[in-house]
């Protein structure tokens, strides 16, 4: 079959996992329950956790992880601007600043130098954010954090399976707030959970998830349940409902092949771009697993007569769906008119995002796809090359 288009995301469910959910529906109990719990069980064991609560979004469990460590008015949380929004919406809803450090421009990741520099004695913690599934140096962050007693949240929404020196990420850190979000490497459409080693800490997160009421309160409307429930602090409605939860639980099960397919279609990229001076593949460390949430190319610009949006534009022209991740938050209107924030004070940043293109990638891409994103690419560079 003629190749002459390549999605930028693709997702198949097996029938087990259509079924696992449509059992849930018919099983009469929708919301949070057995179902979210065993996957917060299971989830765990995966990234090496103690203690997980599953929340509706990665968003929400980074508030909550936030919240949970007692962050308020006037602290200051370093984390880097080359992220999703989330990152740091959740860091100002606790009350607290953002304080942003650049990145390594070749790994895409938070730059520990960059930390060090921007401490003060207003920081409390550290919020690195592990690009596409690399993971950030947490053995220099780790040092950081315990010389200048800062916690570390790891935005773990593409870390799924990571490993940094033969550790899961989410054994790294006070807490790690995950993403289930429809695109993500485990996906129960829209969702999350925060793991820790602290069951203190992942009790409360519970607790405030679901409204500040007592840790059963969910067990109000079973068949023994009693009506009776305490509010014992001031919650939010984050919870993760069974019926999404069922998905993720169902995928599990797959979880280990879903990501060694990711790495396979990594190493297919990279055998089939390693030829092009013009591109710069994605940054492997021998020190890590990466988990493939991404597949990021970079641009060599002054080897090419075109810029980066430029390159996309032909790129869609050709079939081939792309995305940028990510817009720097200093370029955002909100974050640049608030925090006054100069795209002079980010190089690593910058100089990132002018060049990256995320290319197709999924678990079921195939072969032949890959093939077919890599000559179109050699078609573009050839005609664009500068001599
Ligand atoms: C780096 C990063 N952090 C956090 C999030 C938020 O995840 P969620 O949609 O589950 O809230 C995303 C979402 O894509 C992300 O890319």
């Amino acid at each position: 079959m003629k190749i002459d288009s390549v999605p930028f995301f693709r997702m198949k469910f097996t029938q087990a996992e259509i079924d696992a959910v449509t059992n849930t529906i018919k099983s009469g109990w929708l919301t949070t329950g057995n179902i979210s719990h065993k996957l917060e069980d299971r989830f765990c064991r995966y990234v090496d956790a103690d203690y997980g609560a599953a929340v509706g979004s990665c968003t929400a469990g980074l508030h909550l992880a936030l919240k949970v460590l007692g962050l308020s008015k006037g602290d200051e949380v370093i984390t880097t601007p080359f992220t999703f929004v989330a990152s740091t919406e959740a860091i100002l809803h606790c009350g607290a600043r953002p304080v942003f450090a650049d990145i390594d421009p070749v790994t895409l990741n938070i730059d520990p130098k960059d930390i060090e520099r921007k401490i003060t004695k207003r920081t409390k913690a550290i919020v690195p954010v592990h690009i596409a599934g690399l993971p950030c140096l947490m053995d220099k962050i780790t040092r950081l954090a315990k010389k200048h007693k800062l916690s570390i949240v790891n935005d773990s929404a593409h870390a799924i399976g990571a490993e940094f020196n033969g550790k899961k990420i989410g054994a790294y850190g006070d807490l790690s707030s995950f993403s289930f979000y429809a695109t993500k490497n485990l996906t129960t459409a829209e969702g999350g959970i925060v793991t820790t080693n602290n069951e203190n800490l992942a009790e409360e997160i519970r607790v405030l998830s679901l409204h500040g009421m007592d840790k059963k309160a969910w067990k109000r409307y079973l068949e023994h349940g009693s009506w009776y429930y305490e509010v014992v602090s001031l919650g939010y409605k984050y919870n993760l409902a069974d019926m999404n939860a069922a998905l993720g639980l169902a995928m599990m099960d797959r979880l280990d092949t879903l990501q060694k397919k990711r790495e396979r279609a990594a190493g297919w990229y990279d055998e089939m771009l390693g030829k092009f001076e013009e591109i710069e593949l994605p940054a492997r460390d021998k020190d890590s697993r990466h988990a493939w949430h991404l597949y990021i190319i970079k641009l060599n610009l002054d080897k090419l007569k075109i810029d980066r949006d430029q390159f996309i534009r032909e790129l869609t022209e050709n079939g081939v769906g792309t995305s940028v991740h990510f817009i720097p938050l200093f370029l955002q209107p909100f974050y640049k008119g608030k925090f006054g924030l100069s795209q002079k004070k980010f190089p690593g940043a910058m100089s990132a995002f002018e060049r990256v293109i995320s290319l197709p990638f999924y678990p079921d891409l195939r072969k032949a796809e890959v093939k077919y994103v890599a000559d179109t690419i050699g078609k573009i560079i050839s005609i664009n090359r500068k001599l």
